[in-house]
């Protein structure tokens, strides 16, 4: 059974409770169509297959590492212990869009975890936490109907209660993260951020730059992004997509001439490698609204 947002919330937790934390969250389907999914430890092969490609240019000091697409911040902070075993410093931001959330009190024992946009999470029924996306399974089971028009109707008196404060707000971020110096930051990676420009010298797009989410277009504004968030030649890109035990990813570095290179690759490497590769120094482009 899932537990409830409100009880999730509201318990301590301990960092011994990280997979059921996981759990939690990766039940959770962003208004995108992107979900929280992320688990411990599991980047371990990955880091083992680019460790020693890492450690040779990581290890003379500090390293400014950017995360996108963090989720809670639970695989950040194991970037983060990863980066240092490999003899850096590193200081690191995570960034997702989606951190602030809000629990709404609809009736006695009814509530929703919804995001400041108004758009449902999970809803808690008794007790008892119901996811409130739909699957395709749904639509066989008549199960969509309800759902789809439990989200239509309650997400603008939801955006409603949110605005005048009669909410409760919560951030979806890991226990991991508590005692950390890691930044978690909601930030759109379709968005330009100035205060990023040339500011690191790692950066991860693990599960967020999919063809599956994203056409190539969008993906093409995102990887122009990234770029202009590199120190400069020299600086690491890694974008992987993870299939349960299965990694698919490269590991890129900027070159002198502004344009990325492949320096290492895990199972059929990036599945948009080639979209990486073609990314040129020009000047940046805002996503068409
Ligand atoms: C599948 S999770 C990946 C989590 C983690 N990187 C991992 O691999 O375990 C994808 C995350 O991307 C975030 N996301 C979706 N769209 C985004 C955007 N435009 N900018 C930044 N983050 C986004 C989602 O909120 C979600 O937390």
């Amino acid at each position: 059974m899932t537990v409830t947002a409100k009880r999730f919330f509201s318990s301590p937790g301990s960092q011994a409770d990280l997979a059921l934390e996981c759990e939690f969250f990766s039940n959770l389907k962003m208004r995108n169509g992107t979900f929280k999914l992320t688990r411990p430890s599991r980047f371990a092969t990955l880091e083992a297959e680019f460790g020693p490609i890492v450690r040779d240019r990581v290890k003379n000091g500090p390293c400014a590492v950017l995360d996108i697409g963090a989720s809670t911040g639970l695989t950040t902070v194991e970037l983060a212990d990863f980066l240092r075993a490999q003899g850096a410093v590193p200081q690191v931001v995570g960034t997702d869009l989606f951190i602030e959330a809000h629990l709404v009190d609809l009736a006695p024992g009814i509530h929703v975890l919804s995001d400041p946009e108004g758009w449902p999470l999970q809803y808690g029924v008794a007790g008892i936490g119901i996811r409130a996306w739909v699957r395709r399974l749904d639509f066989i089971t008549l199960a969509a109907l309800p759902l789809l028009l439990a989200r239509s109707l309650l997400q603008p008196r939801l955006r409603r209660r949110i605005a005048a404060g009669a909410s409760e707000s919560v951030r979806m971020e890991s226990r991991a993260l508590s005692g950390r110096p890691i930044r978690l930051l909601e930030n759109d990676i379709f968005v330009p951020e100035t205060g990023f420009e040339q500011r690191f010298d790692f950066i991860r797009a693990a599960n967020i730059l999919n063809l599956g989410y994203f056409g190539p277009d969008r993906l093409r504004i995102a990887i122009a992004n990234i770029r202009a968030y590199c120190r400069g030649p020299g600086a690491l890109l890694l974008v992987v997509k993870t299939a349960g035990q299965r990694h698919d990813g490269t590991l890129f570095e900027l070159g002198e001439a502004g344009i990325f290179e492949v320096l290492d690759r895990i199972g059929n490497g990036s599945e948009i490698e080639d979209l990486v590769l073609e990314a040129g120094p020009e000047p940046r482009r805002r996503e068409a609204s």
